[in-house]
């Protein structure tokens, strides 16, 4: 389900335009000559597949490659054994980088039966000089290397990988610039990952992410309000707004924007049934946002605000730029703002430095805040950044230790606390019918709960309130609470 360009008016005889994105759909149409060419060659359209294997942002990302792919004439696939193969990597933690090269060991065994197929690989991974250095001695069957800064280009990189047989590798520095417009073959129907924002300017001195999608930059609201528009007509209900830290939206814009202002905007848009967001960065969480999600019938009951550590001390060798007791009070302030409000984490164990006092801290600040749920991470190494040359790397057994301390405290509280909606009728959106049992289908309440409900595949995108029966763990167990919707159900 990508939007659709008409490719069909494009003047393939002149030289390609310079314009954006102009330049982007010659080259869409060029490649779906190559397609059609191939398609008469084999009777059928060549596959192709994305993989992402990174964040929310990453999987946004995929959905605009799908989506130049579909626009193309590929026929998308979820196989790795198609004749097209990109993977979307990620850096943040070393195990990520880890899975790039399994699969490429993988793939390799494939492209040696089948030397037609391409292989191509981009995102946050591709921006370190040493992982291309690596790729360009050990893995030259690889067609295409991209980065982050240039994902808008692939039209016209794909388009010279065809014609070549040599490696293509194109990584920008970092960049200004913001292509609009182009497709997405969007995941669901009915939500969509919307990007405000890309690269972040915090430095925390464990994170790579500032060096591999570079400095701040915001989209135009008019830009973003007009895409949320686009989506809602095509049947999207619910928008997640997607940057590294939503917090310092719009600061850089010609006409400064605060990110409360925009979600006061995104909320006037007709049609739209909710908005969640991520992440928010607590150092830049303003009263003003806490007031725009109180008073909002559509900002979802969530936030994602990630601790990282509860001691004021690792906070500051990780430049978070807050203290344990700014982080309590805020949370304490957005609990009395919106008592239904989930909070959920993230938090990393293990950095340098980091004592049993210091873990003792971020234990207490789970104690005390009951997060509904946390990502909780080994701290990984991450050549380029501060951390990794600081001294008094814990050992890995100590931190492992400490890695299962902290998620059964977690597990613990967050059991208890997905408690507190016990019995309420509440609004799910269902987003599928349920893999395990095909009775069931399974959707989100407003506080990102999952709910499992009796139904069909009819209800898949529809909002409907449900009585929350049953708490197992993490999700619910419920049914629809109003019976026209229930007989129709059964019927779906
Ligand atoms: N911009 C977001 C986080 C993006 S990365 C924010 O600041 O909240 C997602 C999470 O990965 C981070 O919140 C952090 O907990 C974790 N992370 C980042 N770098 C890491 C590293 N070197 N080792 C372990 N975890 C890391
Ligand atoms: Fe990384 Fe910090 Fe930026 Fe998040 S805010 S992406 S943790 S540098
Ligand atoms: Fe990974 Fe890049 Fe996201 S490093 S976490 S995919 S921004």
């Amino acid at each position: 389900m990508y939007n659709e360009i008409n490719l069909n008016q494009i003047a393939m005889e002149t030289s390609p335009p310079a314009e954006e994105p102009a330049r982007q759909y010659y080259f869409m149409e060029k490649c779906r000559r190559w397609v059609k060419k191939f398609e008469a060659e084999n009777g059928r359209p060549p596959r192709a597949c994305v993989f992402n294997m990174g964040c929310q942002m990453n999987a946004h990302d995929s959905e605009k490659l799908r989506g130049i792919l579909g626009t193309i004439g590929y026929q998308l696939t979820e196989d790795e054994t198609s004749d097209f193969v990109l993977y979307n990597t990620c850096t943040v933690r070393e195990n990520a980088n880890l899975k790039v090269y399994g699969h490429l060991g993988y793939l390799s065994s494939l492209k040696k039966k089948r030397p037609q197929m391409m292989i191509a690989l981009c995102g946050c991974m591709m921006q370190e000089p040493q992982v291309v250095e690596r790729i360009q001695k050990k893995y030259r069957f690889v067609n295409l290397v991209f980065g982050t800064h240039n994902l808008y280009k692939f039209a016209e990189l794909l388009a010279a990988a065809l014609e070549s047989d040599r490696m293509i590798i194109d990584i920008w520095k970092d960049t200004d610039r913001i292509v609009e417009d182009l497709p997405a073959d969007r995941t669901y129907p009915f939500k969509s990952g919307v990007n405000i924002m890309f690269g972040c300017n915090n430095f925390c001195s464990y994170c790579i992410v500032p060096y591999v999608r570079g400095r701040e930059r915001s989209r135009r609201p008019q830009d973003i309000l007009r895409e949320i528009e686009n989506l809602v007509r095509d049947g999207v209900k619910e928008v997640m707004l997607l940057g590294q830290n939503v917090n310092s939206y719009g600061k850089n814009l010609e006409e400064p924007v605060t990110f409360a202002q925009l979600l006061r905007m995104a909320e006037q848009i007709e049609g739209l049934e909710r908005i969640r967001f991520m992440t928010s960065h607590p150092k830049d969480l303003s009263d003003e946002l806490i007031e725009v999600m109180r008073d909002s019938r559509k900002v979802c009951r969530h936030l994602h605000l990630p601790l990282q550590s509860g001691s004021t001390r690792i906070l500051k060798k990780m430049n978070r730029r807050y203290t344990k007791e700014q982080y309590l009070l805020l949370t304490e302030k957005l609990r009395r703002e919106m008592p239904d409000l989930s909070l959920t984490t993230d938090i990393i164990v293990g950095f340098p430095g980091e004592t049993e006092e210091d873990f003792q801290e971020t234990l207490d600040v789970v104690r005390r805040v009951r997060f509904d749920s946390a990502f909780t991470f080994i701290y990984s190494r991450r050549t380029g950044t501060p951390a990794a040359v600081m001294e008094d790397q814990v050992p890995e057994d100590v931190v492992k230790e400490r890695f299962g301390r902290l998620l059964s405290l977690v597990q613990e509280i967050g059991q208890e606390t997905s408690l507190r909606v016990q019995g309420q009728t509440l609004p799910v959106l269902v987003e599928s019918v349920n893999e395990q049992d095909p009775s069931l289908v399974s959707g989100r309440l407003s506080n990102n709960l999952m709910v499992h409900l009796p139904g069909g595949s009819g209800l898949v995108g529809q909002i409907v309130d449900v009585y929350l029966k049953e708490c197992r763990g993490f999700y619910y167990i419920g049914e629809i609470a109003d019976s026209q919707e229930k007989e129709r159900t059964w019927h779906s």
